[in-house]
């Protein structure tokens, strides 16, 4: 069995995060949200991997996992480009997949428990199609499956409906073989012109494969928008265990579950209160706190302020005394106190798409 994690679309709701670099890399817990993804495939035993690069400096994707040798997995790149579809991202693997079967792994999708399940379930029911569902609050925004009365057979799946039939979404992790790239070409662009994972279930079911349900246990998220990196961080960071490999000054105090990487020093009368991570080489201090559910990426310097339930990327400097809150701080960004300059006031280089409250 392959496996196949895409990496394209256009990221429009985590502007401006993503004028930058694809979702796909955006940290959780200071680990891209991919690299999560590819574990799960590598640990369901699964270790040749297609990586679908869509049109957003996909060269940053290549340059962070290389041919995936130190994540224990071969990695071969596939371009699709502009964003058509997920079905038409998928078709885009035919010749890498051959004959084989395949898990596809949708790039901003995270899962407590891995995927072990469904390989094994692909084979002992000798289904064509594996399809993973979960109940959400919500079913306006997911594609939707419909089941039979039993439970046991999908009837049809239906992308984004506006009256949804039931709350099972199917959440993106799929396994397929050949019989996808059979039916691809009778496939229809949907209304809003893209090429439907969900209208390929359903054809292949009108085709007469065979689809599973599985139903998943633990959460799972979507990271497209803001509000779910922060909730996804919450729930990665619940399952961390304490760590230190940096330096812990007196003075200063590391209460609860927190990992601190390689290089990094707390200092003067400092305050972490897990669950948080603290990367490689950051400066906490002096008088910083770093509140639960926090994650401080590689590099980074929290300054005299209060960081709490946020995650600030690599390279960020806060310097400055106020408390900030369930925020996303990009990579090289710096938020420093104004006191002392004049003219008086807040001074803000703001890129296109971002939300301030100040
Ligand atoms: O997260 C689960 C949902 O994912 C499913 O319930 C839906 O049926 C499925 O269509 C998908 O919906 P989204 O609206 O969330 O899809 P999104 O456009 O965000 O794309 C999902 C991932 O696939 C994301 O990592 C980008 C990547 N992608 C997407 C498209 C459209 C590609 O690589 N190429 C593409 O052409």
């Amino acid at each position: 069995m392959k496996g196949l994690v895409l990496a394209g679309g256009y990221g429009t709701g985590l502007r401006p995060l993503t004028h930058t670099g694809p979702k796909q890399l955006i940290p959780i817990a200071n680990k891209p949200n991919i690299l999560y993804c590819i574990e799960d495939l590598r640990d369901a035993g699964i270790t040749d991997i297609g990586i679908i690069l869509g049109n957003m400096m996909p060269e940053k994707v290549q340059e962070f996992l290389g041919d995936g040798y130190k994540f224990g997995v071969k990695l071969t790149y596939i371009v699709q480009g502009q964003p058509k579809g997920i079905a038409h991202a998928v078709n885009c693997s035919k010749e890498f997949m051959g004959d084989d079967s395949f898990i596809v792994y949708l790039g901003d999708n995270l899962l407590k428990n891995g995927i072990k399940a469904i390989p094994a379930k692909m084979v002992d029911e000798m289904a064509d199609c594996v399809i993973s569902l979960m109940p959400v609050k919500e079913p306006q925004r997911y594609g939707i499956a419909e089941l039979s009365e039993d439970g046991k057979k999908v009837l049809r799946t239906v992308e984004k409906p506006k009256e949804p039939k039931s709350d099972l979404a199917v959440i993106g992790i799929y396994a397929f073989n050949s019989s996808f790239f059979e039916i691809y070409p009778k496939l229809k662009p949907s209304w809003r012109d893209e090429m439907e994972v969900t209208d390929a279930i359903s054809l292949l079911i009108d085709s007469g494969f065979k689809i599973v349900p599985h139903r998943v246990e633990g959460w799972w998220k979507d990271t497209g928008r803001p509000e779910d990196i922060l909730e996804a961080n919450h729930l990665i960071l619940d399952g961390i265990e304490s760590s230190n490999e940096g330096v812990v000054e007196g003075g200063c105090s590391v209460l609860g579950r927190v990992r601190i990487g390689k290089g990094a020093i707390i200092s003067e009368s400092s305050v972490i209160r897990g669950p948080a991570v603290i990367g490689e080489d950051c400066r906490i201090g002096p008088n910083a706190y770093v509140g639960p559910y926090t994650a401080v990426g590689d590099r980074s310097q929290v300054i005299s302020a209060e960081v709490e339930d946020s995650i600030v990327m690599e390279d960020a400097v806060i310097n400055i005394e106020r408390k900030i809150v369930r925020s996303l701080i990009g990579r090289h960004s710096r938020i420093i106190s104004s006191s002392g300059l004049l003219p008086k006031g807040e001074r803000l280089i703001v890129g296109e798409n971002t939300t301030l409250y100040l």
